[in-house]
Order: C-alpha cells, then structure tokens, then sequence
C-alpha cells in the first residue's frame, strides 16, 4: 500500500464553454499510514492555482511540482504529516476536443451550433480533470458539484440532491458515490432532454441532446430487460438508486460503463425504425448488455492493475451474449458469438506478436494497447469454455461468490480461480492458468490409425509452416464421435479407441483451438456438411480452421477452394458469413494478380446461389440472421460487379432519392454497391444525402460507401474529405476500414496515411484508441518491401501507445506476402 492514500473526494467543476475551459476545486480526505512529508498523486494537463494541506488544525502551505511525462503531482510539506488530512487543490483544465478528459462535443440544434462537456476516464484520464490517484485500486467515495448555466444541466453518477441558482448560473449537488475508482466517475454540463422508466426502484433514463430523445425508446427497454436480467444472474441487486444511458455525439469508443452514467455513441444509443438496420438493432442490444455487466464485472468488483483487465472486458462480453441470448433467443446470438468474438480472438493470438490475456502494464499508454482481441474476445471464448468445462450452474455460483467476496473492492485473476475453483471442485487454476498466463493457443493434429484416433497439439502461427513445437495447454477435449460425445482433458498426447465412420474435435467449437484433420477425414465431413447431419455450428468450425491452414500454408489454396464446394448449399448464416468473408478477402487480396478473374469468377458463382435463396426483400417471419445474410451478400455481389444487383440497386437507390424511402436494412449494401458501380454524379449525391442525413448511422452509412468507388480520383477525394471538418474525429477511420477492402482502393491507403500522419495524428490527440485503427488498417498489404518502409516510417514517427499494433500490423503484412507468393506458385 502506498504511504498516503484516498477516502473521499469533494469536488467542483465549472467548465466554460467560452474559452473551453474548466475551473475546478477539490477537497481530498487523505490518510497518510506513516510520517511523510511527500505526496505524489496523478495530474496531467492541468495548472495548480492553489494547493494547501490541512492537517489537525493547523494549514500547511507546501511546494509542489507538476512532472508532464510521468503525469504526476508531487507535494511536497515542510513538516511530516501523518493519519488524515484534507488536501484542496485549486485548478484550471482544457476543455479539450480529444475526447479523453473532461471534454466538450459539438453538434447543432436547429441551426445553431452547440456544445456540451462530458468525460471519458478510462484507463488513465481521470488525472485530466482533477488531481487524483488515478489507478484502480484507489477506491474512495465521491462529492460532485457541477456549476452550469442556467439552460443547462448536469449528470453524475448519482442523483442531484440539490440545485441552487447563483445568478446565471446553477449549482448542482449530486450525492456520494459508493466507493469506487476514478475511471468509472462521470460528469456532464450541457442541454440534455430524456426519456425514463423505473425497473424496480431503480430510476432509468435515456438522455440526448435536444430532438432525440424519441430514439432512446429501444435503449430504454433494453436496458430494462438487461439491468433486471443480470440482478437475477448475479443475484445481487444493482446498487445505485439511478441508471443513466447518455448519448454523446462525438465519443472515442463505442461506450463507457461509468457507475450509475454509461456514455454511448449516438449509433449506439439511438435507434430509428425507419432508417435504423437489424445489425443496428442488435448491435445496440449488444453493447447495452455489455456497459450493464460492468455494473457488477468492474465497477463493484474491480481489478487490482489494469493487466487484469480482461476480469473487466471479457467478463462484459461474455456476459453480454448471454443476456441478448436469454432475452432474444431468436438472434442466435451464441452462434453469432462466433463471429463477433471468436473469429477476432483466434485471428490476433496466431500472431507472434500477440500477448497473454494476463500481460504486465505499466504506463498509460500501455494500457490503452491492451484493450484489444485479447482481452475481449479470446478472454470471452476461454470463459465460454470454462462454463462449459464446470458447468453453468457452477460458474453462476462460482461467480456469486466471487462478486460477494469482493464487492467495493478490488480482485485478481487467481481470486476468480479460487471462487470458481472451490464450488466446481474442478483443477480451475491449473487448466485455465495455461490459457490467461500463455500466449496463443493450440492447433490440434487430428489422425486416425488403427482403430484409434490420435491427437497431439501445437501452436497454432500464422507465420510458421506449421513447424512449432509440441504446445502445453489443457484443453478440455471434446471429440464427437459418430453418436457419441468424448470428453476428457488433454495435457500432452492423446489415443481415444474410433469405431466409427466419422469424428469431429472440438465439438459445438465450445473451445479456443483449431484442429487440422487429414485429407480422407476431411473428405467425410465434407459429405457430413453437405448433408447437413453436423451443426451449423461445427460446420461453421471446419471451414474457419481449413481458412486459417490455408493462409498459413498449411494446406494449398487450391485444396480449399475446392472444399468450399461441399458448401454450395449451405443456408446458415453464420457458415455462410464465415465463408463470404475470406472468400472477400482473397477478392481484395488477389486484386492486383493475374488469376484475380478466376477468383472472382468463383466468388460469383458461390454467391449467386445464396442469393437466389434469399431474393431481395425480407420475407414475413424469416429469421433476423437471414435479414443480416441477405445485406452481406448483395454487397459482395455488388462488388463483383453482378449486372442484376447493380440494376436493382440503383433502382431502388433513385425511388430513394425520389421518395426517401428504402429498407434500412438494405441501405448499407445499396449505397456500397451504388458506390462501386457509380462516377462522379452519383459520387455528388452521395455526398449530399451524407451532408443531409438525419442520424449518424445514415452518415457513417453514407461515409464508409463513399470508399466504395473504383475511380481513383473520387477515393482520393474521399480520402482527403475524411480529414476535413465534416467528418467527426470519431468516425474518421471508417472510410479507412472499407477502402482497405476495396480492391482498387487498398493501395491508396498506405500513402495517404504516411502523408497525412502528422495531422491525423493531431486530430486523435497523442493516446486515442482510433488511431491503432487507423495503423491496423494497413495491414492489408501484402509485399515486403512495403513491410520495411512501413516498419521504418512509424519508427521515425513514433507515437507511444502503438507499438503492440504496429508489431502485429508488420506480422501481418509479412504473412500475407507470403502468402501471394505462394498462391502465384500454384496458380502458374
Ligand atoms: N470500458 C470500455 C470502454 C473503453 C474502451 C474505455 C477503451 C477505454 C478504452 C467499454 O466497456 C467497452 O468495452 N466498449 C466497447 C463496446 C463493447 C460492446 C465491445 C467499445 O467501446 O468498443
Ligand atoms: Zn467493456
């Protein structure tokens, strides 16, 4: 424990929406556990207008020194001190437009342009807007006390419990906060409106700015069903007498699950059912889920040190299938749980470059790397695994226990072991340590001699021909064996006795590893998927571990294609996804290559019997992941240039410019293949339906199709529009992410960003998460002369904090190279 510590916080702000200011004073009760004359706590970006100590009746005026690199405050006393203290500090803060801090966000009502100030504290940004002990473990309780013009209002985490008017201004007193850590404190001034509804004694609101709140009815029922739904789960009630979801029109990431005020992206809050899609719908349901879960996963129990932060994001991903599924559970959302995190988690750890789930962090800057595919996906499949391994009863228990032990306080990974341990009575720690502690995962050999099937693992690289050595892992096995089910786990080798016509490990792809079959094995499962006689679920599994040996030189390209055959009448959408994005991937990979017309022929062909299954318009009662499949595949035959779905679309896309009405949930692949069939009349519309748009979901919409275009002049425009004031710091990076895909698009990218890095960089701000994007978007390149360069610019202009991203951007720009290479091979 550090010598001087946090009880509680009083704290005012006044932010100034003149200057873009913040005036702030604060009242910290400190306890000091031994005699000391120095205090050192996190401040970063601010001014000290006045710091004293109080201390048993006598103030004390010390020095103090503010260190900008380590972000710290020192102060330092001309006596020691020790036991409690009050220490008040006067201070003067940027109202910033980074989107980290306390900051402001802009947008127009009616006309007039408008701002409002809102925080975003996660990991370390708490220490942006008062001196604090920044780090989570220094729980403390808080007082708030916001002064905002009289037109606006203020929110907490807590309820106001008084408002006095002082001219033309209001102060605003919100009640104490449970203890808590600095990240998850909020604080907003600006002209809100909201909805609201009581789920027990808990008040709930949606709030918006002005002329939104309407969109807030979907959220509002959601968060509803979600907050009930996990009271139950947990069997802990939520602990704070109000729950606010806000939606902030300019916000990093997609939301923030501060205790008692969870922030949101408009796209993630608002829902319109008129232009709002089914992805949309879900997507919100989703996120909701997830912010609510940290109530209890984070916010009541919280990690030591941020290098247990998949104990937070794992946790709300997991938990966040798990409710959509047990409220929706016509979504599929466990099978869709495929797509969203397994495909993510599986593709980051074969790098070489990834890192544990339990991965040592230190500064800020590596902290903010680590909120990645490994602390939300590959941490939600291993608990997806491990509720499978000791059952969902025990694992409900176990967690029970563990939020009870540790409830207003902090934890670690092994104090999850223990709970989950000692009501499962299963070796816990001994299995799960090998897959949080260790990096990668595990590729299973699957072969069959003699009357008996013999498994041996590895791990599983991207760049490595398959050659590593022998892998440690315990893996809870689960083979299916014609009828029946083996279970059992694997440490090193295993035999099972096999008689039987047909097997298949990993059984419902309940566990994190791949497997790689011989070719005869193959081959009858291949007849098993065409019969459909395996789930959609392990057929989903053995194409996406046939994809992965593919890129990985495991298996031939050629082999592949054909044994995506055995799919030609597959009508699952999760199989189907699977297989439509690496056979689009290949499209814009191969872009540039002689054979690109065979692929692209193949890619038609594949696609075009999907869709005449599916038709254009929606069917009454067809299942929503049908609504999803339908969109992915007319944007894919878009692309293809199919005379057919270009036609329709365009006349559907000039009823809409006539009309203003079309399917939201065809809007996307409408305007993508529009786009990409389209010259620069059509590129004017677009750009004038974006300028129009009545929700960012119909902007980001619009932005990311006006990376669709094949001419090389309007992508360039649309590049150099992304830097310009219309575009949001926010969604910058979309029409980045769809250019990659683009197969005439991809290699403007590179370019653009290296002649344009200084002034990105600006706009993020030093630290924005957004701006990994942005490197992790070149990733698609696929020469290794390109690998240099790009390895040599972003050593010449380092930014702290991108250093995971970039190692893991290189790994993959080398993968693919080889990758091309060896397709050229076969195809000569
Ligand atoms: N705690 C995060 C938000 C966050 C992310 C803060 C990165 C600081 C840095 C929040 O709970 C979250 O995970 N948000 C996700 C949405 C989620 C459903 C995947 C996001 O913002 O992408
Ligand atoms: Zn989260």
């Amino acid at each position: 424990m550090k010598d001087v510590f946090p009880i509680h916080y009083d704290i005012e702000f006044e932010p100034d929406f003149k200057k873009f200011i913040f005036r702030g004073k604060e009242k910290i009760s400190i306890q000091a556990s031994r005699l000391t004359s120095k205090i050192v706590l996190h401040a970063a970006e601010l001014e000290i207008k006045k710091c004293q100590i109080s201390w048993n009746g006598i103030e004390i005026n010390p020095k103090i020194q503010l260190d900008a690199k380590t972000e710290e405050l020192t102060i330092i006393l001309p006596k020691k001190i020790s036991g409690t203290a009050i220490l008040s500090i006067d201070f003067v803060g940027q109202l910033n437009d980074k989107l980290v801090g306390f900051y402001r966000s802009k947008y127009k009502y009616k006309g007039a342009e408008k701002h409002l100030a809102t925080t975003q504290f996660e990991a370390a940004d708490a220490r942006r807007a008062f001196p604090c002990w920044d780090e989570p473990e220094a729980k403390a309780t808080f007082d708030v006390s916001l002064l905002a013009d009289n037109n606006h209002t203020a929110i907490s985490n807590m309820p106001v419990i008084s408002k006095k008017k002082i001219g033309l201004k209001t102060l605003y007193r919100f009640d104490t906060t449970p203890i808590m850590s600095t990240y998850l404190l909020y604080m907003a001034v600006g002209e809100f409106e909201y909805i609201s509804a009581k789920s027990g004694k808990t008040l709930i609101r949606v709030i918006t700015t002005y002329g939104k709140k309407h969109q807030g009815k979907l959220s509002l029922e959601f968060t509803k069903q979600f907050l009930s739904y996990f009271e139950k789960y947990f069997k802990i009630k939520y602990p704070l007498p109000k729950l606010d979801m806000i939606a902030i029109p300019d916000f990093a990431s997609g939301a923030m699950e501060n205790w008692g005020a969870i922030t949101f992206r408009e796209t993630i809050l608002l829902y319109d059912p008129k232009t709002s899609s089914t992805e949309t719908k879900q997507h919100i349901a989703e996120v909701i889920a997830h912010e609510i879960a940290h109530q209890w996963f984070g916010n009541l129990v919280t990690m030591k040190w941020w290098n247990d932060l998949w104990l937070n994001e794992s946790f709300a991903t997991f938990m966040a299938t798990k409710a959509v599924d047990a409220l929706y559970p016509e979504w599929d959302f466990w099978d869709q749980f495929l797509i969203s995190e397994m495909t993510g988690g599986l593709s980051l750890d074969s790098l070489k470059s990834s890192h544990p789930i339990d991965v040592p962090v230190k500064s800020p800057a590596d902290v903010r790397q680590i909120f990645d595919e490994i602390s939300y996906n590959k941490g939600g499949c291993v608990l997806m695994m491990l509720e499978k391994f000791i059952g969902e009863d025990n694992f409900q228990k176990g967690l029970h226990r563990y939020l009870k032990k540790h409830e207003y306080a902090n934890a670690t990974t092994e104090d999850l072991w223990n709970s989950l341990g000692s009501i499962s009575r299963q070796p816990v720690r001994q299995m799960m340590n090998t897959w949080v502690r260790q990096i990668g995962y595990p590729v299973i050999d699957a072969h069959v001699k003699d009357s008996k099937l013999k498994l041996s693992q590895r791990r599983f690289l991207l760049e490595s021909n398959g050659k590593t050595k022998q892998g440690n892992w315990i893996i809870p096995l689960s083979v299916r064996i014609g009828d029946r089910v083996v279970n059992k786990l694997m440490k090193g080798p295993v035999t099972i006795p096999y008689k039987a016509d047909w097997f298949k490990v990993n059984d419902g792809q309940k566990g994190f590893y791949r497997v790689k079959y011989d070719e005869i094995v193959l081959e009858v499962l291949g007849r098993r998927i065409e019969e459909k006689s395996i789930s959609n679920v392990d057929r989903w599994s053995i194409h996406h571990d046939l994809f992965a040996l593919c890129i990985s030189n495991q298996i031939s390209f050629k082999n592949y294609l054909d044994f995506i055959r055995h799919y030609e009448d597959e009508d699952d959408y999760v199989v189907l996804s699977d297989i439509i994005g690496s056979l689009n991937f290949f499209y814009t990979l191969l872009s540039k290559e002689e054979f690109w017309q065979e692929i692209k022929e193949f890619n038609q062909d594949f696609f075009n019997k999907v869709f005449s299954k599916l038709g254009w318009d929606t069917v009454e009662g067809e299942k929503p992941t049908t609504t999803l499949l339908r969109g992915q595949i007319i944007s894919s035959l878009g692309r293809l240039e199919d005379k057919e779905i270009i036609s329709e679309a365009k006349s559907r896309f000039s009823n809409l410019l006539k009309t203003g009405q079309l399917n939201p949930d065809l809007r996307g692949p409408i305007y993508s293949t529009i786009a990409w069939s389209g010259d620069a009349s059509i590129y004017q519309k677009m750009l004038s339906l974006y300028r129009k748009a009545p929700t960012q979901e119909e902007m980001v919409r619009l932005l990311s199709s006006l990376a669709n275009f094949q001419d090389k002049k309007l992508l360039s425009k649309t590049l150099s529009f992304t830097l310009s004031k219309e575009v949001r710091t926010q969604n910058l990076f979309q029409p980045i992410a769809r250019m990659v895909t683009n197969p005439q698009g991809k290699e403007l990218v590179w370019p653009w960003i290296k002649q344009n890095w200084k002034g990105i960089v600006s706009r993020f701000g030093v630290g924005n998460p957004l701006l990994n994007r942005i490197i992790g978007s070149v990733s698609i390149e696929a020469d290794l002369k390109k690998e240099i360069e790009i390895k040599k610019f972003f050593t010449k202009h380092h930014v702290p904090g991108t250093e995971m991203k970039l190692a893991q951007t290189l790994e993959r720009i080398r993968i693919h190279a080889r990758f091309v290479q060896s397709i050229r091979k076969e195809f000569r």
